[in-house]
């Protein structure tokens, strides 16, 4: 794992938006992994104002997002497709139909998951994944103790999660029990993975992450045995890491 270390918030997403956009001009049809949450933001604001600024092209592009919410229309607020349009997608150049979420509206749930299983292997796999990190370690949905072999599944939410996103929803009986999450094996197929952490909240995550076993309890701990990984995180996100001076930090 490669891990970068950025100032502050805003230097992280600046980094991974000059990290996605190199990538994009080297294979402009390329799969990109997407993620929601408060981390991605403030890249994908970086990667609108890059694109008109400079004209950077997602044309060609297909995008699979890791997650979505069981219950809630594309067209709620909550939902993270609905999410990704305003965040991302009305504001750049990328067609509509190379976006993909889990349809967490399905009838069949467990056909949903194959279906984007399939999907995700019709177009290629992803070339670049981004990821966020829970407190508790998880990638997409994948809470402690989901099995590594995990493809795309349907995952019961846990209370620190819907805690942790109530601060999207009015309160915490609206956020969904369930989701759809591409799982660990599913993420770890990716070819690049860039992982993103800001704030003394992911603090002691990051420092588990760097010295902690590969182990289902935390499921980011996985990452370490793929071959392409960077982590850019920010200075109080990285204090508890940089206290043990364990990684090469730039
Ligand atoms: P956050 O979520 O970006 O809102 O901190 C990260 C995650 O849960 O993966």
């Amino acid at each position: 794992m490669k891990w970068i270390h950025a100032k502050d918030s805003h230097e992280m997403s600046r980094l991974a938006a000059e990290f996605m956009i190199q990538e994009v001009k080297k294979q402009p049809s390329m799969v990109l992994g997407l993620a929601t949450g408060g981390t991605p933001v403030g890249t994908y604001q970086e990667l609108i104002r890059d694109a008109r600024e400079n004209g950077t092209s997602y044309k060609a592009i297909t995008t699979f997002n890791l997650d979505e919410y069981v219950g809630l229309a594309g067209t709620h607020p909550n939902s993270y497709r609905y999410f990704m349009q305003q965040q991302l997608f009305e504001h750049i150049d990328l067609p509509i139909e190379q976006t993909y979420l889990p349809n967490g509206e399905a009838k069949d749930l467990m056909a949903e998951c194959q279906r984007y299983e399939e999907l995700i292997a019709r177009h290629g796999g992803i070339d670049l994944q981004l990821l966020g990190i829970g407190t508790n370690g998880h990638i997409g949905f994948n809470e402690p103790g989901t099995s590594f072999q995990s493809t795309t599944h349907v995952v019961t939410l846990t209370k620190d999660t819907r805690e942790a996103n109530a601060r999207f929803f009015t309160s915490l009986e609206e956020v969904p029990t369930h989701a759809i999450t591409m799982g660990i094996a599913t993420i770890m197929k990716s070819k690049r993975i860039l992982l993103l952490a800001s704030g003394e909240e992911k603090a002691d995550i990051l420092y588990q992450l760097a010295l902690g076993e590969v182990d289902e309890k935390v499921p980011a701990s996985i990452l370490k045995q793929h071959p392409d990984v960077t982590i850019i995180a920010d200075t109080v996100a990285l204090r508890r890491v940089k206290e043990q001076e364990l990684c090469g930090l730039r």
